[in-house]
């Protein structure tokens, strides 16, 4: 990776991926996933999660139904996914929460994000297909998982194999959203 382009050929071939094959998915990989998870930066290092490997496939079908809406046609895909890995927003430490009130931000949940985009880009790497999701039932999730009321579900990362190819990328293109010294 000292080319540079590593991580955006990593970046390039991470796609949401909606359909998954039925082939278990390695302990290790599933350990190095989450590695990455704890790995990742936080503000004030408040480190301000919890990940919930879900793969006991009883329990992995009921989250997979908390995440599904049948009038909007969303998430029934998530069923087929060996693995759920559900991210819990954990209370911050203090100084992060005293950042939070002096800045008027809320970083814990952009350290979710940020431990949730590691997560899946670990997968890539590791030859797996993700998708996050950020519609579901936080409510049943919890019941299901034995989540204490005061912790928030904040995403789920399925994650699976699959044989999907590759969708060409649709994004804003840089001279948008990209620019040098001023707005
Ligand atoms: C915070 C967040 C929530 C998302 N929730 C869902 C979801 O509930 N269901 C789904 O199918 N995709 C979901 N996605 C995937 C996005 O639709 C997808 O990342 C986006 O369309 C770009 O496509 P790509 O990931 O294939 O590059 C979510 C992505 C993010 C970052």
């Amino acid at each position: 990776m000292t080319d540079g382009q590593g991580m955006l050929e990593l970046m390039s071939i991470r796609q949401s991926e909606r359909r998954y094959i039925d082939k278990p998915v390695e302990k290790e990989k599933i350990e190095r996933i989450a590695e990455a998870g704890r790995l990742s930066p936080s503000a004030c290092n408040g480190q301000p999660w919890r990940f919930i490997v879900v793969d006991e496939p009883a329990l992995r079908l009921d989250v997979a139904a908390a995440t599904e809406s049948k009038v909007l046609n969303m998430n029934s895909f998530v069923r087929q996914a060996p693995v759920l890995i559900v991210i819990v927003r954990e209370k911050s430490n203090f100084s992060s929460r005293a950042g939070d009130k002096l800045k008027s931000r809320d970083y814990s949940l952009i350290d979710i994000g940020i431990a949730t985009a590691s997560m899946a880009y670990q997968a890539t790497a590791e030859g797996l297909g993700t998708c996050i999701i950020g519609w579901f039932d936080e409510k049943k999730i919890k019941e299901i998982l034995g989540i204490p009321k005061s912790k928030k579900v904040e995403l789920v990362l399925s994650v699976g194999y699959t044989e999907n190819t590759l969708r060409k990328k649709t994004r804003k293109p840089s001279s948008e959203i990209v620019s040098h010294n001023r707005y």
